[in-house]
Parts: C-alpha cells; sequence; structure tokens
C-alpha cells in the first residue's frame, strides 16, 4: 500500500493534488503538509505543519508514517524570487536537497518534484522549445529549478533514488489564488470577470507563454508517477505542454462570456521575466515515453473555470 507525502500542498497546486492523490491512494493514506498551520489552508486532515528544509521533522514523519512516496512542492516562484533572491535559492535549493537526502536514507520508494519552463532563458529557441536544448535561466527561480533538475538526476544515477520531475508550464486553477508568479495573470483574470472589475494585466497584450489548465497538471503529475520506471529516459525533468496564449487571447475568451469585461495593459518587472522564457513546448518525449495528453484548451479551460467559480463566489 502507498503512503503519500505531498510537501507544499497548501498552494495553487497542491489543493488540487492532493484531492487527485487522495482519490487514488485514500484520504488516509495522502498527508497533506506545508509550512502554514492548518487553519490557514484549505486542506482537509490529514494534515501536519512542516518545514521543508527541517531534515530531522522530514525524517521523523517519513519513519511515523511509513511514507512510501514524496510530492515535494514547496518553492518561492519566479516574480516573488525576483524580489528576494537569496531567499528564493535558500529555500528552493534546501527544502530539494533535504527532500533527496532523507528520501534516500530513508529508501523512500518515488518522489515527485516540479520543475518550470523557467529553466529555459533568452538564448533557448522560442518556439516548440524542445526538451534538450540551450537554457541559460536568467531568473533565480529558473537558475534553482534547473539546479534542482541537475540534483535529481544525479541522486537518480548515483544512488538510485527514484525521482521523477516535469516542467511544468504556467498553471491555472480556480480553487485558490497563485503564489508569487509570472504567469498568476492568467488566474486572476477570471476572478476579476465574475466579480465585474476591470483587469489591470501586468504583462503585455502580445505576450505568449506555454500554459496549462490545473486538472491536466494533476493528471500529467499521477500519470508520471504511475508509469513504469523502464519507460523513462528522461531524469532531469520532461518538457509538458497543454497551450499558449497571449493575454489578449485569454481576454477575449473569457469576453465571450462576459461581454462588458474590461483589461487595461499595464506591464512590470513581470515583463521582462516573461520575454526571457518560451513561447510553446515541445513535449513529443513525454508524449512518446509514458503516454502523455493534455485535455483542456483555452476556451474548454475558460468554460471549465467560470462554471466552477461562479458557483464557489456566489
Ligand atoms: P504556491 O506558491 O502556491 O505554493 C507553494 C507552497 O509552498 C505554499 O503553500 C508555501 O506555504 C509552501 N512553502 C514555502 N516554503 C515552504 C517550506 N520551507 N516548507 C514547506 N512548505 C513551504 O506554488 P504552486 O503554484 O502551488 O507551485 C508548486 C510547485 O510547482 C512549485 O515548486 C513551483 O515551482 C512549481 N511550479 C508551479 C507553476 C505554476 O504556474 N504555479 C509552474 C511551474 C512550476
Ligand atoms: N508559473 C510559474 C511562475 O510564473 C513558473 O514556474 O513563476
Amino acid at each position: 500500500m502507498n503512503k503519500i507525502l505531498v510537501v507544499g500542498a497548501g498552494g495553487q497546486l497542491g489543493i488540487e493534488l492532493v484531492e487527485g492523490l487522495r482519490q487514488l491512494h485514500g484520504a488516509e493514506n495522502t498527508i497533506a503538509s506545508d509550512l502554514k498551520p492548518f487553519e490557514e489552508t484549505q486542506l482537509p486532515e490529514p494534515y501536519i505543519t512542516l518545514d521543508a528544509t527541517d531534515a530531522t521533522a522530514v525524517k521523523g514523519i517519513i519513519e511515523e508514517h511509513n511514507v512510501t512516496q514524496i510530492y515535494h512542492l514547496a518553492a518561492i516562484l519566479s516574480a516573488k524570487g525576483e524580489k528576494n533572491p537569496l531567499l528564493a535559492w535558500d529555500i528552493n535549493m534546501r527544502s530539494l536537497l533535504t527532500i533527496l537526502e532523507v528520501g534516500k536514507m530513508e529508501k523512500v520508494e518515488k518522489i515527485f518534484w516540479p520543475s518550470s519552463i523557467a529553466v529555459f532563458g533568452p538564448d533557448t529557441p522560442k518556439t516548440k522549445t524542445p526538451q534538450t536544448t540551450t537554457m541559460n535561466p536568467n531568473t533565480v527561480y529558473g537558475i534553482s529549478k534547473l539546479a534542482g533538475e541537475q540534483w535529481c538526476e544525479y541522486y537518480f544515477r548515483k544512488f538510485g533514488v527514484d525521482i521523477r520531475s516535469l516542467r511544468y508550464p504556467g498553471l491555472i486553477g480556480y480553487k485558490t489564488l497563485p503564489g508569487g508568479g509570472t504567469t498568476d495573470y492568467a488566474v486572476d483574470i477570471y476572478h476579476k470577470a465574475i466579480k465585474g472589475e476591470v483587469f489591470n494585466c501586468f504583462l503585455d497584450k502580445d505576450t505568449r507563454l506555454p500554459m496549462m489548465y490545473m486538472k491536466d497538471a494533476v493528471k500529467a503529475t499521477i500519470d508520471l508517477m504511475q508509469a513504469p520506471s523502464d519507460r523513462l529516459t528522461v531524469r532531469s525533468s520532461y518538457n509538458v505542454a497543454g497551450m499558449s496564449f497571449t493575454p489578449q487571447e485569454i481576454f477575449q475568451s473569457v469576453r465571450s462570456h462576459f461581454p462588458d469585461f474590461q483589461i487595461v495593459y499595464d506591464p512590470d518587472y513581470r515583463q521582462n521575466i516573461a520575454e526571457s522564457w518560451p513561447e510553446s513546448i515541445d513535449d513529443s518525449t513525454a508524449r512518446s515515453d509514458w503516454g502523455w495528453e493534455h485535455n483542456y484548451d483555452l476556451n474548454s479551460m475558460t468554460e471549465d473555470i467560470l462554471s466552477h467559480l461562479s458557483q464557489l463566489l456566489s
């Protein structure tokens, strides 16, 4: 029987991934944890307050609950990272190395850790960015994710730790507000439309970025973790793609449901971050290795989000 520990579960991805994992493995076998106290999360029990950089605490929980799989999500994201680069480096690297080292010592069967399209930089081919290509990220978040990918591969090759990873595009969910990313505008826009407010967009109207609906991200994560180990040819991190769009295109998709909705473009420091990232991703290796397929495009995502979010906010 699998016993799952999700670390950094109180964020945008964790809230929905925990739900998917609980459906698969049972709520009693899926422990959510985060730095936040229980009262500050939307997560039901079982829940533990846990600092991912505290090796003694992580080890204690793995031993007490006989944890067989870890999903390590805790991180400082791109925009927040540029405001405090040393903090982002410290949290992102120290937490990953803690999980890898404790996972190795405790013989945890499988570990999942997310990377990001932020591993790519201005020298990377912009469209259909290949799995293996020039990277040179120019944000501290991207540098930490690229170093993290290399640490994952090192622990797999040197110590046999079965760690698996995805380079998520911008993730769009409606269940919680995002935590400091450059792609967050594409979450916020739905909340503003439903509240009848003008949307002030911090990216320029033609800035195309790779994105993915959260339901697809949860599916990709679970599919990767269930794939037979010998099918996986990538042990750094897999490119995965869902859709690519600009602020103007998502605005048009939302406005087809709210004809009076208005947008104002007011780019800030996040514009430079977005411009250093690819516009679209080639994920053919993920598709052929473990059968990755996405379900949602921009308009089907918009319909799904608006139908659920209007119920949640009413
Ligand atoms: P988020 O900011 O919403 O959530 C991160 C969570 O980590 C927060 O609940 C925070 O309290 C927790 N955390 C921070 N430091 C911690 C620590 N020391 N110990 C335990 N918990 C800690 O982020 P998210 O959007 O849910 O992203 C989850 C993961 O997915 C991150 O690794 C991120 O880099 C990656 N990712 C996200 C996106 C995206 O668009 N959201 C895209 C690519 C990759
Ligand atoms: N979507 C994330 C961000 O904008 C990238 O990992 O930071």
